[in-house]
């Protein structure tokens, strides 16, 4: 696959096949998202695979809400993308370099995510971001440390069909020259 249709061919997936992913798969993927450029390299993001069908049960009956609770259940792994804080976005003597201050952790945490869904997408496999969930105890379930943040969460498994790809913007509404 090349790289423009592996961009243009992923699609979020919500329902998945009753297939499981070996742990090898997950690293392979993780191995390739290890890749994302992120500020100064401080590659701040981790990833903490749930593989266990009760963890995951209890985390979509209590810490989800329905739609995203259908999903997660349906998926053989949730993966938790978590960032490490008060590295992105600031100097070395710990101020900010810019105006957007640590909100750079996002952006390098949104590319991670991204990168993370185009590799299990080479390798077969789908996909869906999800961010909404339970804000505050979904976190300490899953035992972040004090400079962690839980950034999203995505579900991953093998699909057997492939949703039409929602509209997108023209070109001539998303670029402009000056
Ligand atoms: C930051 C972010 C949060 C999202 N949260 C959810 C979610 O909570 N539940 C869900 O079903 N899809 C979620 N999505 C998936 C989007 O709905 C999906 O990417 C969009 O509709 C485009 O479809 P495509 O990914 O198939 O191109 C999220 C996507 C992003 C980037």
């Amino acid at each position: 696959m090349n790289t423009i249709e592996a961009i243009t061919t992923r699609r979020s997936i919500r329902r998945f096949a009753n297939k499981s992913v070996d742990n090898d798969t997950i690293k392979e993927i993780v191995s390739a998202a290890a890749f994302a450029p992120s500020w100064k390299n401080t590659q701040t993001a981790r990833y903490i695979a749930v593989t266990d069908s009760a963890t995951k049960e209890k985390i979509s009956a209590e810490m989800l809400p329905s739609f995203n609770a259908a999903t997660v259940r349906s998926a053989p792994v949730l993966i938790a993308m978590v960032t490490k804080c008060g590295r992105c976005g600031y100097e070395r003597d710990g101020s900010f370099t810019t105006k957007k201050e640590d909100r750079w952790q996002y952006f390098d945490a949104g590319i991670a995510c991204q990168t993370f869904c185009l590799a299990a997408h080479e390798l077969g496999l789908s996909t869906v971001i999800l961010g909404i969930y339970d804000e505050d105890n979904l976190p300490e379930f899953l035992g972040l440390q004090k400079d962690e943040v839980l950034t999203a969460l995505i579900a991953l498994g093998y699909s057997e069909t492939v949703p039409v790809a929602p509209k997108r913007k023209s070109v001539d509404e998303l670029l402009r020259f000056i």
